[in-house]
């Protein structure tokens, strides 16, 4: 077995426990500067998307990469190394009895947003963490299906 010698110390989180007045006046900036093509209006769109998002959701958790350039760890390694970190809070979230979901469409690849949030490339955001306290789920709830194991994963015998 190898040692494990990657640790997340490339990651690092801001908890968004938002004034959403506040969130809503900084997104709204970051949206203004993008300027006023087509693709940048969509982006305010979803911008704002992350600022409701932000406004109705008691803890949003940013986990973010931060990436060294050039250094002896490569930089996918480094940004896995975020994402292990976001897994297990994730995790953690779980144990604690709390509902948690990882979300990525919301800005988490927008670079405005990364920057708004201290993730200048090649830093980058990993995802957001969604937190709050679950519904109790309906008995009749439909269980979630999954696909066969046998169709995502392989043994090699060499
Ligand atoms: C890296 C990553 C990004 C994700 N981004 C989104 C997202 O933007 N929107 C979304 O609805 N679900 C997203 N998901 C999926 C949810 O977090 C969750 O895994 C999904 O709802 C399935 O949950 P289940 O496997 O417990 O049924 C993402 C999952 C991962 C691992």
């Amino acid at each position: 077995m190898l040692a494990a010698r990657a640790r997340s110390w490339t990651a690092k989180t801001l908890a968004l426990r938002a004034d959403p007045r506040r969130a809503a006046h900084e997104v709204g900036r970051a949206c203004r500067r993008g300027g006023k093509s087509a693709r940048s209006r969509e982006r305010c769109g979803d911008r704002r998307a992350l600022s409701r998002l932000v406004e109705r959701t008691p803890l949003i958790i940013a986990v973010g990469a931060k990436v060294a350039a050039g250094h002896k760890i490569r930089e996918s390694e480094q940004v896995m190394s975020a994402g292990a970190a976001a897994m297990n809070m994730l995790n953690a979230v779980h144990l604690l009895g709390y509902g948690g979901m990882w979300v990525t469409g919301l800005n988490a690849y927008d670079p405005k947003i990364n920057a708004l949030l201290g993730f200048e490339a090649p830093s980058q955001l990993v995802g957001f963490l969604a937190v709050g306290t679950p519904r109790p789920t309906p008995k009749d709830a439909p269980k979630p299906t999954r696909p066969p194991r046998a169709e995502h994963t392989a043994e090699w015998m060499g």
